[in-house]
């Protein structure tokens, strides 16, 4: 009935993305002693899931998903699994490798993207010499010690508050003063909905910096995006991926004192006005996901598309709304001078593509000389989608909401559990439109 995979046959070096099916009678504590077999064996669990036994004199089936590290730990978890039921099977033991040659590693769950606490490409602990607050020893030591929050914060903890001191909040105040000037002219209708929200839910104001948790949690219950903290820059690469988790990695810390209205890197009022509201708007987080998905296992040259997507959509996008031009990037509705600059008449404009857009080469110290404008969310959302598909990537993965993790749909079983999934939502639907009527 279900497909198997023989051990003897698996020569692939791990790790191996598995799928165990084991079947039980009934009796009290069985699940439990199978689970707990496999823990100790120090593999973490992905997924269970349970079902009616279709075979005859077992009550029921268990499919367990998980990464074992090698074909000799495999061999190991079914051989204990034995020791409980003689019902055991191997569905699948997938290597990255032999899903697509030589595809790069990438987090399965939620908790994997704690690998990428310590990893940041620049400005970690140290300062360009650019950096308003290079020669500041006091900015630069107040910087690591909200950094090492980042560095130490793992999956599934409340991100630690941090007591802003008077001169940062006076910071804060200066850019969210001036922005707010303009945010009614220039922001687009989804910021203008969501910042009051903000203000009432999570302490937006001039006289106090809102705090990660308070805002993440927000954020959580309007669309099940989560921040999580970062230490600085990662690789385009692995915040990409944390995108797929609906996992938006923010700094924590604020721009220098002397130049409020400069910062050369994310600080916390380009997380918190820029990117914070958007991520409120289920069409925005579907189509900021939509970005994450794409990136996992993409080839570099992809990865270098996707960004410069992203880098034209979520950081600089613009948006058409009701015949007018509005902003969406956080690059845009964190600058007062750019988000005036971009509306304007000086900048070219050209309608969001990402094939052409993907293409674009952009300045990271400048305003951009071109914009990319959007006509919705949703459109946006159905072209990275398409464009998705010309990518090198020959398998498809989905987030599992229930596990927080992603699905490689790389064979038939998966396809068919998925399927089935889609099938009872439609139940509903149906359901729904029915009783409507
Ligand atoms: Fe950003």
């Amino acid at each position: 009935m279900y497909s198997e995979v023989s051990l003897n046959t698996i020569n692939d070096k791990g790790p191996f993305l598995t799928t165990i099916l084991f079947s039980v009678q009934d009796r009290v504590g069985v699940l439990d002693e199978c689970l707990s077999s496999i823990r100790n064996l120090n593999v973490s669990l992905t997924r269970i899931e349970s079902r009616p036994s279709k075979t005859p004199g077992w009550d029921y089936d268990f499919f367990v998903d998980f990464s074992a590290e090698n074909a000799e730990q495999l061999t190991r978890i079914v051989t204990t699994l034995e020791e409980i039921t003689n019902q055991v099977k191997v569905v699948s033991a997938t290597t990255t490798n032999a899903i697509a040659g030589q595809v790069p590693w990438f987090p399965r769950k939620k908790s994997d993207l704690d690998t990428f606490a310590n990893k940041v490409l620049e400005m970690g602990e140290e300062l360009d010499s650019d950096h308003p607050g290079a020669n500041d020893p006091v900015y630069r030591a107040r910087r690591s010690e909200i950094t090492r929050i980042a560095k130490t914060y793992r999956h599934g903890q409340p991100i630690p508050e941090i007591q802003y001191k008077p001169e940062e909040v006076s910071t804060w105040g200066t850019v969210l003063r001036n922005l707010m000037d303009l945010y009614p002219t220039h922001a687009c209708r989804e910021h203008q909905y969501v910042f009051p929200l903000l203000i009432q839910n999570c302490g937006y104001r001039v006289d106090n910096i809102p705090q990660l948790e308070s805002v993440s949690r927000f954020l959580k219950e309007c669309t099940g995006f989560t921040l999580r903290p970062v230490m600085g820059l990662l690789t385009s690469r692995d915040f990409l991926n944390g995108l797929a988790f609906r996992v938006f990695h923010s700094t924590q810390y604020i721009r220098h004192h002397s130049k409020p209205f400069y910062t050369p890197e994310p600080d916390v009022c380009h997380e918190l006005l820029g990117h914070a509201p958007l991520f409120c708007d289920p069409d925005f987080a579907d189509f900021s996901q939509e970005i994450g998905l794409s990136s996992l296992g993409a080839s570099d040259d992809d990865i270098e598309k996707l960004s410069t997507i992203y880098w034209f959509t979520v950081e600089f996008g613009l948006c058409r709304q009701e015949n007018e031009i509005r902003a969406y990037g956080a690059g845009l509705l964190s600058s007062y001078g750019e988000l005036n600059y971009a509306l304007s008449e000086n900048p070219e404009k050209r309608p969001f593509d990402p094939s052409k857009t993907a293409l674009q080469k952009y300045i990271v110290t400048e305003y951009q000389p071109i914009y990319f404008v959007a006509e919705s969310f949703k459109d946006a959302q159905q072209k990275v989608r398409e464009f998705a598909k010309t990518l090198n990537r020959p398998f498809s993965v989905r987030y599992n909401p229930y596990t927080e993790s992603v699905e490689v749909l790389d064979n038939k079983e998966k396809i068919i559990r998925y399927t089935q999934n889609i099938k009872n939502d439609m139940t509903i639907l149906i359901d729904a439109l029915e009783r409507i009527h």
